[in-house]
């Protein structure tokens, strides 16, 4: 079971230099007139009232993005450059943040999360009639971009207890056209990387982490993103740092880090031209667009800042809620997350499972009616109308049934403040009232 120590640390508000991922706050170099405090403390409020005031609504919505008060400062900046296509200042800017923080070799930023697992899988060469294993518990992005290469998603169940792959389950799985692994780390808790890896390395396989979830989190002191040979997130604005919608790409290989740059430039190479490598550019092999613009760009690099003060307030939002529902874990009414000893999670969701359909359906409603926007979470794809005509499925997936018919994700925000014992305390009510 999780306690508050196995997450990460909390750390002041004040606190939004980033000792911990080794990136400095105020790194900018403004082109602008725009003069931003250079006081990392202080936040300047540049929103319209009205989201303001969607704070102060009596409904406790699922979902708020975050907002680090910059954001728009930094798109002004980004304006006045003059260059609001993709790859330029600020494109880099996020990009450098993240291989710092990662230690990574190259981060490539992409307009979403789909789109990295897309070019991860033009990487990994999967040709019509290779194999990727990975849970049927996921997002349908996960294995659209297998089935986009003619390729199949093989789906096994997931663990009971984190909702990740079931690691014992992957061998039995692998056959003659299996090419990689594509782990998802659910809601910010590692998958079992070690076994992951092992079995990978005994088979020759790919290991892609589709870290959507887990900015920041850590397997073993590792940080998610740099466990396999290429990684992927979200910064869709449901995630602990966002830009509407965005993503990237880690490429933990060097030798494949220039192909990346082709894959994201149209198939390219474009990079090698703007770097001065060659001089013209040209369609090298396939690729698309996958870059975000100028606007997108400065919009996250904003919010990269604030990733330490979102991140410990999300944490707090999940720590009072696995404290508030203990007590109905024992009493058999719900399962909490488990976060393994190993792992240290970023509070990116949090979810029960209630002991039936039934009972799950009933709690959103109720919750509902209360102003508490509660909602399901992953559609099992193996028995989806696509999991069925693109993918396969190795042995029966019991788990990922089940979880996915009896798990809640509860509202979960930076700065939530006390609206989370308002919604602890309906779950508890709701909860006290449907259990047998
Ligand atoms: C596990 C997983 N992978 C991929 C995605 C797709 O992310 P994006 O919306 O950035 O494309 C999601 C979406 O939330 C997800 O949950």
């Amino acid at each position: 079971m999780i306690d508050s120590a196995k997450s990460m640390p909390i750390i002041g508000l004040g606190a939004i230099r980033h000792k911990r991922y080794g990136v400095q706050e105020q790194d900018y170099d403004f082109a602008g007139d725009l003069a931003i405090s250079a006081a990392p403390t202080v936040v300047r409020r540049c929103y319209p009232a009205s989201l303001a005031d969607s704070r102060m609504s009596p409904v406790i919505p699922f979902n708020l993005p975050p907002e680090s008060g910059r954001e728009i400062d930094l798109i002004r900046d980004a304006i006045a450059r003059h260059q609001i296509s993709g790859g330029g200042y600020y494109t880099k800017a996020c990009e450098s943040w993240l291989e710092t923080a990662l230690q990574a070799p190259r981060a490539l930023l992409t307009h979403s999360c789909t789109g990295a697992l897309e070019m991860a899988a033009l990487l990994a060469e999967l040709a019509p009639g290779d194999e990727v294993i990975m849970p049927s518990f996921t997002f349908v992005s996960t294995a659209n971009a297998v089935a986009l290469r003619r390729a199949v998603p093989v789906f096994v169940d997931i663990r009971p207890d984190t909702l990740n792959i079931d690691e014992r389950l992957i061998e039995s799985a692998i056959g003659p056209r299996t090419r990689a692994i594509l782990v998802v780390h659910y809601a910010g808790v590692c998958a079992e990387m070690d076994v992951v890896c092992e079995i990978a390395e005994r088979y020759g396989l790919m290991v892609i982490e589709d870290a959507a979830h887990a900015l920041m989190s850590e397997y073993r002191g590792r940080l998610a993103g740099t466990l396999g040979e290429f990684a992927c997130f979200s910064f869709h604005e449901t995630k602990n740092v966002v830009s509407g919608e965005g993503g990237a790409l880690i490429v933990n290989r060097r030798n494949l880090v220039e192909r990346a740059e082709i894959i994201r430039d149209k198939g390219t190479n474009r990079a090698r031209f703007m770097q001065g490598l060659v001089d013209k550019y040209s369609w090298v092999s396939l690729g698309s667009s996958y870059v975000p613009s100028e606007i997108v760009a400065a919009f996250l690099r904003a919010q990269l800042d604030a990733i330490e003060r979102f991140t410990s307030d999300r944490l707090q939002t999940w720590n009072y809620y696995h404290a508030a529902f203990a007590d109905i874990e024992k009493r058999g009414h719900a399962r909490r997350p488990h976060v393994p000893d190993h792992t240290r999670h970023n509070g990116h969701l949090y979810y029960l499972v209630l002991p039936t359909p039934e009972i799950r359906n009933q709690l959103i409603e109720t919750l509902r009616q209360e102003n508490v926007h509660a909602i399901f979470h992953y559609v099992p794809l193996h028995s989806s109308e696509g999991g069925r005509r693109y993918g396969r499925t190795s042995g029966m997936l019991p788990v990922t049934d089940q979880v996915s018919a009896c798990l809640v994700r509860l509202p979960l925000w930076y700065g939530m403040g006390e609206k989370r014992a308002r919604v602890a305390d309906r779950v508890l009510g709701q909860l006290a009232a449907l259990s047998p």
